[in-house]
């Protein structure tokens, strides 16, 4: 449904200029230099998947949403949606996606939420049959009624954000883009978009791919997360085969009656003391928790303990430490 296949987006900038032809800047020529922003991505998407397209900042993920929906034309490689390549039948492509770029709106300050729908009912030709039907689906989805009427300035972040989601959705597109679509929501808005996605996901078989960098969005919406840094796929694959592979271990915080010695157990690793506190880790594959356990109550006493199991951010932590 989706392929990208050897995508490679290159940009030509001007050069930062530092010493001295810093100091001459505006008198001399600047030098250009091309940058590659996506560096030979390949995947496939199918119907009905939602997919996180994850990595730090700069690692090229809103240049690839560009190019699949066609709003850059990529320097090589090719891309097909349901068959069709965006940049070369961007009108006939766009019938079928939908965007929501979160740190800018698609839609018009100067309208009402309202208005802009209808400029989008037009835009796409929906007839008026199925633009009613819609837009009850989305008011019952997004609870747009208390600020249909408001201007699109005047919107909080929240709320904006819920009417690009219904603007995007108006044509019922069969694959939305959403690249960081809960960016500076507070965890109410954030749950309230998140719930949305899912929604439109099982109503529709909706294929989403959604940038982010809230790890609570993953965790409840991505079953497969592709990973890119420095503009390539450095993962792509099942949220738990990630962590079985990046992140075998399991921890245990361990809260002692009295502080004690570091507990020497053969192969299992302390990585905090804190007072009484305690964490171990220990390759989940090779020990049970309920071993380790047992080791090391038979050497202390213990007041409290609780397994943590390694989340999404300990598979995430070696790119984007390396980026920052
Ligand atoms: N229009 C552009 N002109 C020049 N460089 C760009 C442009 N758009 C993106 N870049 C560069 O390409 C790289 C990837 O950017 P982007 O795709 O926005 O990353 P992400 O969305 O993962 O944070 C960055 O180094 C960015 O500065
Ligand atoms: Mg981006």
């Amino acid at each position: 449904m989706i392929e990208a296949t050897n995508l490679i987006k290159e940009f030509r900038v001007t050069k930062k200029e530092s010493g001295l032809r810093g100091a001459l800047k505006g008198l001399i020529r600047p030098e250009r230099e091309t940058v590659r922003a996506v560096d030979g991505v390949s995947f496939r998407i199918n119907k009905g998947e939602i997919v996180g397209y994850l990595g730090p900042n700069g690692a090229g993920k809103s240049t690839t949403v560009k190019m699949l929906t066609g709003i850059l034309h990529p320097t090589s490689g090719e891309i097909l949606i349901n068959g069709v390549s965006p940049h070369r039948e961007r009108t006939r492509v766009v019938q079928n996606l939908g965007v929501v770029f979160g740190q800018r709106t698609q839609l018009n300050w100067d309208l009402r939420l309202g208005e802009s729908f209808e400029l989008q009912r037009r835009i796409y030709r929906i007839s008026d049959d199925r633009f009613a039907a819609q837009m009850d689906t989305m008011r019952s989805l997004l609870g747009l009624t208390e600020f249909e009427n408001t201007p699109v300035r005047q919107l909080s972040l929240g709320q904006r954000m819920r009417g690009d989601l219904a603007a995007a959705m108006l044509h019922s597109p069969s694959i939305l883009f959403l690249d960081e679509p809960t960016i500076g929501l507070d965890l109410t808005a954030k749950q309230a978009i998140r719930d949305f996605i899912r929604e439109v996901n099982t109503l529709h078989q909706t294929t989403i791919i959604l940038t982010t960098h809230d790890l609570e969005d993953v965790e409840q919406l991505c079953k497969r997360l592709i990973v890119i840094n420095h503009g390539r796929v450095v993962e792509d694959g099942p949220l738990e085969d990630l962590i079985d592979r990046l992140a075998p271990y399991r921890q245990i915080e361990i809260d002692f009656v009295q502080e004690v010695p570091v507990i020497e157990i053969q192969g299992v690793d302390v990585v905090e003391v804190n007072g009484n506190r305690m964490v171990l880790q220990f390759d989940r594959r090779a020990f049970s928790a309920a071993s380790v356990i047992s080791a090391v109550t038979q050497r202390a006493a213990v007041r409290d303990l609780s397994v943590r199991e390694p989340e999404i951010a300990d598979v995430l932590k070696r790119y984007y430490q390396d980026s920052a």
